[in-house]
């Protein structure tokens, strides 16, 4: 199932019944994903939260059970919504759940993208969350190949430069755009500009897409600061691959694993050009683009 050579495996199924095929040890140095929300999307059925918690909540359990002493496992989560009309916080409801994987709790991270889903009874929501666990206390952790620019590289105290020249670190509040958004030098909210982005997967002839493809940048940090090359990353919830995308461009193996067949097909397609040379993507360090003077 996971060749020790190959680059990347996508596997067509149900995450439950094919984690169960593994060995219970340890096979994943990370696990990074973003499970359905529960918000009635084409891939997912409205529920209630025990319902869908009785559903999502194995197949976390399944591959954490398969994280490695020094592993971490990445959640990324919004808002869900329930049957009986209720928002609740994602992060809130599987902390605990996490915990009782004997999971760590080191961070949560906000991804602040700058569109949203315009409301005129709330405010817009303009983050995320990833919540990040760690297997046991002695995890990996390498900060020097995700510095970011200094804000102020040229910053002296008594004639000497404070900041590193590497780079600082890039704080827990990630200002990488949304694979909504047109990369290049302007932004808009016409929908067609949505096709501009250049991780947007087209899945037929009408350029539909993934309608909860996050950005490769998200996952690329985690994949550069939490594993080395030539380890093995998880994504139970591969939609059309995205975190297999940074995985493999970054020399790391990937296992992802999609329901749906087409968007399956999708990311051995997309991972397959990354192997190539081919794909683009944007790197978790691509400057933000500003929006366009008129
Ligand atoms: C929020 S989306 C993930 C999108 C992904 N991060 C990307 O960038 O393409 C959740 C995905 O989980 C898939 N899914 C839902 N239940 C699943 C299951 N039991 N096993 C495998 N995949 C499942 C859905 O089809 C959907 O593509």
């Amino acid at each position: 199932m996971i060749n020790s050579s190959a680059k990347f495996s996508i596997i067509n199924d149900d995450s439950l019944q094919v984690l169960k095929l593994l060995p219970k040890k340890e096979l994943f140095n990370l696990i990074f994903t973003s499970p359905p929300y529960n918000l009635g999307k084409v891939y997912e059925t409205k529920t209630d939260i025990d319902q869908y918690l009785n559903v999502i909540t194995p197949i976390l359990q399944e591959s954490a059970d398969r994280l490695t002493q020094d592993g971490s496992f990445c959640l990324q989560l919004g808002l869900g919504l329930y049957k009986d009309k209720k928002t609740v916080p994602l992060d809130y409801l599987f902390f605990p759940i996490m915990e009782s994987f004997g999971l760590k709790f080191r961070q949560r991270i906000i991804w602040h993208f700058r569109h949203g889903f315009p409301s005129e009874k709330q405010f817009s929501q303009l983050h995320e969350v990833i919540m990040w666990f760690s297997k046991t206390d002695n995890y990996h952790f390498n900060l020097e190949d995700v510095r970011v620019p200094q804000l102020y590289p040229n910053y002296k105290k008594k004639g000497i430069v404070t900041g590193n020249p590497k780079g600082k670190n890039p704080g827990n509040c990630w200002d990488i755009e949304s694979a909504e958004l047109l990369v290049g030098d302007f932004w808009d909210n016409i929908p067609n500009v949505k096709s501009g982005h250049c991780e947007i997967v087209p899945l037929d002839d009408k350029g539909t897409k993934h309608p909860c493809q996050f950005p490769v940048g998200i996952a690329e940090r985690c994949v550069l600061s939490m594993t080395k090359p030539g380890d093995l990353i998880l994504d139970p919830f591969a939609g059309v691959g995205s975190a297999g995308v940074a995985a493999v461009a970054n020399d790391r193996r990937f296992l992802g694993i999609e329901l749906d067949k087409i968007y399956a097909d999708a990311a051995k397609q997309r991972l397959n050009a990354v192997v190539d040379g081919e794909a683009s993507y944007r790197p978790h360090n691509a400057k933000i683009p500003n929006p366009k003077k008129i």
